[in-house]
């Protein structure tokens, strides 16, 4: 498979304030990239670099196959960006700002009109096409900036904190969106707060950490850097969680809750030797529970420190 986006040692620096300290990155063809960290991270300073926008003080970057300083020009007609602050004109209406984007793209009068009343329909905007679009929710606005994006049918699509500010609902309107883009092949390299989204979407997860990346990987394979994976089993008789302590061993036991706590790694083999333990001694048990490790243990695990951007999720 061909990689859509590849970077080696990818510094920026803001006069002596280091963002970016050597990121190395690539991103398969037809699969989002989630790009995760807090506040200031350096996310966006990436996808500035990434698509044209800033230039790194060292390292390389190719995007599409297009080197992003000697082939800038290819790399722009290859890419569409939704910043983090959408570039819709509150003036004009959401067709307004669509058939503006075509004509940017050279699309001729006809051909311009179709491709905004397609995408007006995929985004699920064609009732509310004809009113400024300061007038539409914040869910309204991100669709209208994405379709805007897609005026061009670019084949490497990057979005910054695409749901930051969205309520639950729009939020998986918009990873809906978000995936069926990539069904139809493109490249999506995704900025996110959010380790649920990037949990939810991405094919692999990048978790930048005050300009370095501190884990890279699938979702699965994050959770598994990060102990504290644990099978639950709750008893309705004391002497029932007796016997279970003697077989798996004393750990974590809780005789007011009646629960025995399992070190574990939340796959199939464990679960299946705590069942094949359970049966062998004949032990009843009320309740089971698997607890896998989330994507809140994994920033906590390798940065040290809770994720700082948990106050302003809603
Ligand atoms: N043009 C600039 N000049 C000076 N400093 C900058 C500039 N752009 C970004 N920075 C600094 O670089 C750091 C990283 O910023 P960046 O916007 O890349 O973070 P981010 O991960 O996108 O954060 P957020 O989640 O808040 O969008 C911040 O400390 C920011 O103040
Ligand atoms: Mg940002």
């Amino acid at each position: 498979m061909t990689n859509a986006i590849e970077t080696t040692g990818i510094h920026k620096s803001f006069g002596d304030h280091t963002v970016l300290r050597g990121i190395d990155i690539a991103v398969a063809s037809g699969t989002i990239y989630s790009l995760l960290g807090p506040n200031g991270a350096g996310k966006t300073t990436m996808v500035n670099i990434l698509s044209t926008l800033a230039v790194a003080d060292s390292g390389t970057a190719r995007v599409a196959g297009y080197d992003v300083v000697g082939q800038a020009d290819a790399v722009r007609a290859a890419i569409g960006v939704t910043g983090q602050f959408a570039a819709v004109d509150g003036r004009l209406t959401g067709a307004e700002n669509l058939r503006l984007m075509a004509d940017l793209h050279h699309y001729g009068r006809k051909d311009g009109r179709r491709r905004t009343a397609q995408l007006l329909e995929q985004f699920d905007l064609e009732a509310a096409a004809k009113k400024p679009a300061s007038t539409y929710s914040g869910g309204m606005r991100r669709r209208l900036d994405i379709a805007m994006t897609l005026v061009g049918e670019p084949r490497v699509i990057f979005l910054d904190e695409p749901t930051t500010g969205l309520d639950p609902r729009s939020r998986r309107a918009m990873w809906q969106v978000i995936r069926d883009l990539v069904a139809d092949g493109v490249t999506i390299f995704l900025t996110t707060q959010y380790l649920e989204e990037a949990d939810q979407l991405a094919d692999r997860i990048a978790v930048l950490d005050t300009g370095v990346i501190v884990a890279e990987g699938t979702p699965d394979e994050l959770k598994r850097l990060v102990p504290g994976g644990h099978i639950s089993l709750q008893f309705g008789e004391h002497d029932q969680l007796v016997a279970a302590a003697k077989t798996f061993g004393e750990v974590a036991r809780d005789d007011d809750a009646m629960t025995l706590q399992l070190p574990s790694d939340g796959g199939v083999r464990s679960l299946r030797a705590v069942l094949d333990g359970l049966d062998r001694e004949s032990i009843t048990v009320e309740g089971l529970s698997i607890h896998t490790p989330d994507l809140d243990d994994v920033f906590l695990a390798l940065t040290g420190r809770p994720r700082a951007e948990k106050e302003n999720q809603k």
